[in-house]
Parts: structure tokens; sequence; C-alpha cells
């Protein structure tokens, strides 16, 4: 199954290809973009080996130079010496102004590429080639862009939206599991948060083994969805703040264990989790339907608490997060599965009681 969407933004509008082989199509959908000349190919360790060699070939195949730049996989990518290392890349090969970036691979490689193409000439186009499910369903849509310093996650950033998405359904065969169910997450986030019919699929599908046939349409949903947030509110000015539910904490797990201890995935699963509760002490949110909520987390393997973390480091993280406004945190809370609001203040108490119930 091939499946096109549009990412409605004016003139910066752009499509997203999802299908199974479609890798090969890269140097065609960059020429149909108008896309030319010099590219730096961004990648990390482990996606490289397995698919840099076809992307710099259809490149190739297509009239482009490409360079291929392969950094350490993990978040600790996500910094502002990878930054400065692309951007040395980017002057070796004489990346000018109507040259471009290719991001392949997760959402570290996404992310930092995205920033360096934002930043580099004062902004050059790029690609986003993502390879993990995470990426697919969601960084890789919506040009968010940005890399880490040891104050907190994606402090330093820019809005920058890629030229074009292109997601081969086939690599996601090569994903480790725990990498997959970490993706699940972001997918069952865009359940709770604007599709509960999604969300019922979710319980009634068995998503236990990678089955890219069987997730191309569920990618599909994530990448519209997605969309039709992001083109209500491109800058997050107010509705793509639901794409926050779960990140309050999950920003502040991620910084207090130390980037990489939990995925990405696996913090927004514990983040669900707290603001499913939160959700049923201030929005009404059933007890069933948050128990539901941590059912499909726990099904997933994603964990649904956070043993050993200290409550006073994680309230002290959140106070820095880029969300927060005056110290106060916000979260995003739901008074159904399928519906949530954006901006919602919780007491004091109530943030450290329920925290309590989940991080023991
Ligand atoms: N920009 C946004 O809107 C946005 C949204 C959500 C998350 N993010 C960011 O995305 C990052 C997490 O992304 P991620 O989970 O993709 O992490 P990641 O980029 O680290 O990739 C996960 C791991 O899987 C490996 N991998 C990726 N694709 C593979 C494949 N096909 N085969 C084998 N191995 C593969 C990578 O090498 C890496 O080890 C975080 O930094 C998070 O902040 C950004
Ligand atoms: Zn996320």
């Amino acid at each position: 199954m091939k499946r096109d969407i549009t990412v409605d933004l004016g003139d910066r509008s752009y499509p997203i290809h999802i299908g199974s082989g479609i890798l090969d199509d890269l140097g065609a959908q960059c020429t149909a973009q108008g896309l030319a000349g010099h590219c730096l190919v961004a990648s990390d360790e482990n996606v490289a080996p397995l698919y840099a060699d076809r992307v710099l070939q259809a490149l190739e195949n297509a009239g482009f130079t490409p360079a291929l730049e392969v950094l350490p996989a993990g978040e600790t990518t996500k910094s502002q010496a990878q930054l400065l290392n692309l951007y040395s890349k980017a002057a070796a090969h004489g990346l000018d102004r109507k040259c471009f970036m290719v991001a392949l691979g997760g959402g570290v490689i996404g992310d930092l590429t995205g920033f360096a193409a934002a930043s580099w000439l004062r902004g050059i186009p790029f690609v986003q080639v993502p390879t993990s499910l995470l990426a697919m369903v969601d960084s890789s849509v919506g040009g968010k862009t940005g890399i880490n310093i040891p104050e907190g996650k994606n402090l330093v950033g820019a809005f920058h939206q890629p030229e074009l998405v292109l997601a081969d359904t086939a690599v996601l065969s090569t994903l480790p599991m725990r990498e997959y169910c970490a993706g699940l997450a972001e997918v069952v986030k865009h359940g709770v948060i604007w599709d509960a019919e999604l969300f019922a699929q979710l319980e009634a599908a068995d998503l236990a083994e990678i089955d890219p046939d069987a997730l191309s349409p569920v990618i599909a949903r994530n990448c519209e969805i997605k969309a039709e947030v992001v083109q209500a509110d491109e800058r997050e000015g107010g509705l793509r703040g639901i794409l926050n539910f779960g990140h309050t904490l999950a920003h502040a797990i991620e910084n207090v264990a130390g980037y990489g201890r939990y995925l990405h995935g696996e913090a927004v699963a514990i983040g669900m989790v707290y603001a499913a509760r939160l959700s049923t002490k201030l929005k009404g949110l059933s007890v069933d339907e948050s128990a539901r909520i941590e059912k499909m987390l726990a099904s997933l393997e994603l964990p649904v608490g956070a043993p050993g973390l200290a409550w006073k480091e994680l309230r002290a993280a959140m106070a820095v997060d880029k969300k927060t406004v005056g110290g106060l945190p916000k979260f995003v809370l739901a008074d159904r599965i399928g519906h949530v609001e954006f901006g919602c203040e919780v007491p004091e108490e109530l943030m450290e009681e329920v925290w309590h119930g989940i991080g023991q």
C-alpha cells in the first residue's frame, strides 16, 4: 500500500510519501520537489550500514551529488557538538543556499539535521527520511527541529518544515523491538488526543509483531492527525500544544533519569499514565478510560511507572521545561479518549500525590 498525504501550509506545504520499498524513489521525489545540486545526508551508525547505500544511489541516479555523514546513534547526538560537526561537513561539501540536507534515521537524526538545515546559511531545504516508527508517525512531520543542552531537552531549536517526508515502512523490519514499542507510545497518544476510533482500533489490533504492511495504514492515519493539528497551528500558539499530552512529565523524566535510560516513547508512556490520572481528578476522564489507556500501554510492553525517581528533582526539571510559564508547569489533560485540553494547571499537592501513585 502506498499513501500520499499533503501537509497544507501554504507556500511551506509538502508531501508525505508512505509505502513499503519506496526508499529507491527518493531521488525522483527530491527532483519532483524542485531540489537540485549537492546534498548532505546525515545518518547514524545503526541506520547508515543498512540503508545509506540505497539512499545515496537513489540520489545519484537522479543527478544529485550526495555526501554522507554518519553520527553516533542515540539521544546524546542531539548536541551542540554534533550540530557544529554537521556545519563543518556542510562547509566541506560546499553546501550553498540551493543545496539541501537529508535526515536518514530516527527522531534524533531528524531533529538535529533539521536544525542544522534551519540554521546553515540562515536556512536551506531539508528532506526527512524517517526510519524509526516514532519518526514516521511523529517527529518527521511538523517542522519542529532542535537539539538538547545540559539544561534541558529541545531547549534550542527552530520551526523549519521539510520539503518532503519519505517513509519506507519496509525499513521497520530492522528496528529493535524496544524502539518499535516506544514509537507506538506516540501512536497511542494520537488516539487519546484526537481520534477515539484509532484508539479502539489499536486495542483490537495485534501490534506485537513488526508487520510493515499492517502498519502502513496506522502510520498514514497518524501522519494525517499530526498534519491536521500542525495545519491548524503551525508554530504552537495554541492547539498544537495538545501533541504534548504526557510530555510535561516525560521531558522531566528524560532529564532526571539521564538521556538514554528511558527512550523518549517510554518516558511519554509514563507521562501519559500520569496525565490520565490527573485527568480523572480534574477533567472528568472516567476511571475506566484512564484504565484503558494504562492497559493499552502495558500491553505494548511500555513502562507505566518509574520507580526510583525523586519527585523534587522531577518537579525542578518541569520548572525549566520550555512550555513552563513562571515555573508553573502546564498539562494537557483529557476529558475523554479522543479529546483533550491544553494549558491546564494542576494544584501542587495533586501533582505530587498522583506522582507518588506511579513513582514507587
Ligand atoms: N520534532 C518533533 O516534533 C519530535 C517529536 C517527537 C519526538 N522527537 C524527538 O525524537 C527523538 C526520538 O526519536 P527516535 O525514537 O526515532 O530515536 P532515535 O533517532 O535515537 O532512533 C532510535 C534507535 O533506533 C535506531 N534505528 C532507527 N531506525 C532504524 C531502523 N530502521 N533499523 C534499525 N535501527 C534503527 C537508531 O539508530 C536508534 O538507535 C527524541 O530526541 C525526541 O525528542 C521530536
Ligand atoms: Zn514525543
